[in-house]
């Protein structure tokens, strides 16, 4: 339908002549085409729809607020609605401040920039890197692709990429160590404090890390004790922590913040996505107090983009906040996500492609195995991941293709599930009913 005019984001990789599905139409968790045939989005956009698709409530904000102040800039202005938007995501998060963008991939840059930013302030300006994690991803403009860790998503970058150092993120399913979650003594994060050492903590501002996986690795869950390692290492040789939440930030994973299962604080967050419930593009870059009084102490920083704060975003994240809690959807987050977890480890007993589930709250990924004993992935060639997602339109589901090769970055397919916050239980079984049968159409096409 849109291939004429629109160049699609996987333009290198898709066939022009078979185009997406053509929606138009959507509520709650369903969405519908041109032709009227239902599906279900078990991904919730791009695990941004968070309220679910169709509310007036939100859509009568839109409207309230483009009639009243539809724009503004923040450089001739002080507008009440950016601070009031400003204070809400204090309250929800427990950062200090924040700085408002469109979207992930701009908060992120901005967390670069202050994170080197601060250390010039500290005058120790050679701290200045960012080391991140291999497989993961933080946004699609130059310095956030740089620092992402999936391959497949930075090909184009390989001749020129700013490389400023990667670890391996913890993928346990597959752990480089050889260690169970009994025996882990998170060597993966001790990686940190061996490539600090290594490189020198003087040229490094800050690490950063996705507390919990997104689309790359499909929701790669570390150990508890992870968080507080990394945040040792980072304290040890004075880096700042930098939590990406754009994915599974603003309630996705449970909690306000994902990093908070790991019981620690981040100096730096990136949010986006689930903020504005989907409904109009909102970002921002969060800190906290430590951050926030040196640049009260640094005075005049220079940042802004045109779109940043501008006042629809703010009303929708301020109202999509207030329905979250007036809604209690953390509770149902975490309530109807460790169900569907508990109902697809169960089908694993029936699925041989179904090896790993993991996650938090309604961010759940179903990695695919050839082999549950040895957790062995079907090979590339077998292309089991786009057979799954077949299945799924022709079960009428939606679902998120996990495509960051979870082993080494070589082999290993998987799916993310992340429906809307307000799903109940019975929209929740019919999910997981079309699921069964989706697994058993793609088992039927795969060798195994
Ligand atoms: C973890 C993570 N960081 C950053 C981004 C980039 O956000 P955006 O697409 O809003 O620029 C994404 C997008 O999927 C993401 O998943």
């Amino acid at each position: 339908m849109t291939k004429a005019y629109e160049l699609h984001p996987h333009v290198f990789l898709s066939d022009w002549n078979n185009p997406n599905i053509a929606l138009v139409k959507g509520k709650g968790m369903y969405q519908w085409d041109v032709n009227g045939n239902e599906y279900i989005d078990s991904c919730s956009g791009a695990v941004n729809v968070s309220l679910g698709y169709g509310r007036e409530d939100i859509a009568e904000v839109i409207r309230k607020q483009a009639v009243e102040l539809s724009y503004l800039t923040r450089f001739t202005s002080v507008p009440p609605i950016l601070d009031e938007c400003s204070q809400v995501l204090a309250d929800f998060t427990g950062m200090d401040r924040f700085f408002m963008t469109s979207g992930g991939s701009e908060a992120n840059e901005m967390a670069f920039r202050i994170a080197k930013a601060y250390w010039v302030g500290k005058g120790k300006p050679t701290k200045n890197k960012i080391m991140s994690r291999w497989l993961s991803y933080h946004g699609n403009t130059y310095l956030t692709a740089c620092a992402g860790g999936n391959l497949a998503r930075k090909n184009d970058l390989s001749a020129y990429a700013i490389d400023e150092g990667h670890i391996n993120a913890p993928t346990c399913y597959h752990c480089p160590y050889h260690k169970t979650c009994d025996t882990c003594n998170f060597e993966c994060a001790n990686e940190l404090e061996d490539a600090l050492i290594n490189k020198g903590p003087n040229n490094y501002a800050a690490f950063l890390m996705e507390p919990i996986g997104g689309t790359t690795t499909a929701a790669i869950t570390p150990p508890v004790g992870y968080f507080k390692r990394i945040r040792e290492i980072c304290d040890k040789y004075d880096l700042l922590l930098i939590s990406d939440e754009v994915l599974a930030g603003y309630g996705r994973a449970g909690k306000p913040l994902a990093i908070e299962w790991g019981e620690v604080q981040p100096d730096i967050v990136g949010i986006a996505k689930c903020m504005s419930g989907g409904y109009f593009p909102a970002g921002a870059v969060g800190v906290n107090k430590k951050v926030s009084d040196t640049f009260k102490e640094i005075g005049h920083y220079y940042a802004g983009f045109t779109w940043a704060g501008n006042p629809i975003a703010c009303a929708v994240t301020i109202e999509n906040t207030k329905i979250m809690q007036r809604e209690n959807m953390l509770e149902n987050v975490n309530k109807q996500g460790d169900y569907i977890q508990e109902q697809l480890k169960a089908m694993r007993d029936r699925h041989p492609i179904i090896g790993d589930v993991r996650g938090r709250g309604l961010l759940i990924g179903v990695e695919f195995v050839k082999d549950h004993a040895t957790h062995t992935c079907l090979p590339n060639e077998e292309m089991a991941l786009a057979k799954v997602m077949q299945a799924g339109y022709k079960n009428g589901v939606i679902l998120e293709a996990a495509s960051g090769k979870m082993n080494k970055g070589l082999e290993g397919e998987a799916i993310i599930l992340a429906p809307y916050f307000g799903i109940t239980r019975a929209e929740t079984d019919i999910l997981l009913e079309r699921l069964d049968k989706i697994f058993t159409d793609a088992e039927k096409q795969i060798k195994f």
